[in-house]
């Protein structure tokens, strides 16, 4: 099973996927887990990233293309995968597409987790995560046990001014994904406002 997940920050794109690659035992592929590993272990690419994730701007095409391609070339990859971040702009989906057909292999679905703007911020300002396990609360809709509040982290781009540019970088930069996967027939939109487990649901309907 091959899969894309797009959506606009916030939309549950990292949430869905921890459950979604447990179904199809295939590896989660997201992009912005690389970047903050990146970040953190002070690579080129990290101190490159790390400029642009703060502002809430795209890391360019170049190193996002290099970087997947070579992660989908990985041996854990060929049985399928879930990526989550990736494409973000036209010419990463084109450069996706290339890299699939030398492969010979396709996509089987892109899911599009539909969020609407006023709930995202709401939503990023309360997110931690934790470091040891990666998993994802909410300070609201889903707190962190006892035993896990106090190690949970939040992420540097999770302010409300870096939200808002990365809510504009999807609309101007990602949704145009939205009409081109759809001209494949790949498509499927995801209502994602309701409980985490109702979207999982929905996700699994729309998959068959
Ligand atoms: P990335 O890490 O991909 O961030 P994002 O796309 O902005 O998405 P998020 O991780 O913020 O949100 P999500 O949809 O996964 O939501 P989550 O499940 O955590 O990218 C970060 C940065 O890296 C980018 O800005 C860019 O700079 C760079 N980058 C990455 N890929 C790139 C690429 N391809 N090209 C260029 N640059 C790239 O949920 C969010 C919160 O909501 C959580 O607290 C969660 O508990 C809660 N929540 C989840 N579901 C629900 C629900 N149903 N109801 C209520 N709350 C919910």
């Amino acid at each position: 099973m091959r899969l894309i997940f797009i959506g606009p920050p916030g939309a549950g794109k990292g949430t869905q996927a921890a459950r979604i690659v447990e179904r199809f035992e295939i590896p989660h592929i997201s992009t912005g887990d690389m970047l903050r590993a990146a970040v953190k272990a002070g690579t080129p690419l990290g101190k490159l990233a790390d400029i642009a994730m703060k502002a809430g701007q795209l890391v360019t095409d170049d190193l996002m293309i290099g970087l997947v391609q070579e992660r989908i070339g990985q041996d854990d990859a060929k049985k399928g995968f879930l990526l989550d971040g990736f494409p973000r702009t036209v010419p990463q989906a084109d450069a996706l597409q290339t890299a699939l057909a030398s492969h010979n292999v396709a996509l089987d679905a892109v899911l599009v987790l539909e969020v609407q703007d006023d709930l995202i911020v709401d939503r990023i300002t309360g997110r931690r995560t934790d470091p040891e396990t990666g998993a994802i609360y909410h300070m609201t809709f889903n707190p962190p046990p006892a035993d896990v509040a106090g190690r949970v982290t939040q992420r540097k781009d999770d302010t409300e001014e870096a939200c808002r540019a990365r809510l504009e970088s999807y609309h101007r930069q990602t949704s145009p994904l939205v009409p081109f996967y759809e001209g494949l027939g790949l498509l499927k939109r995801v209502d994602g406002v309701g409980k985490p487990d109702d979207v999982t649901a929905r996700i699994q309907t729309a998959l068959g």
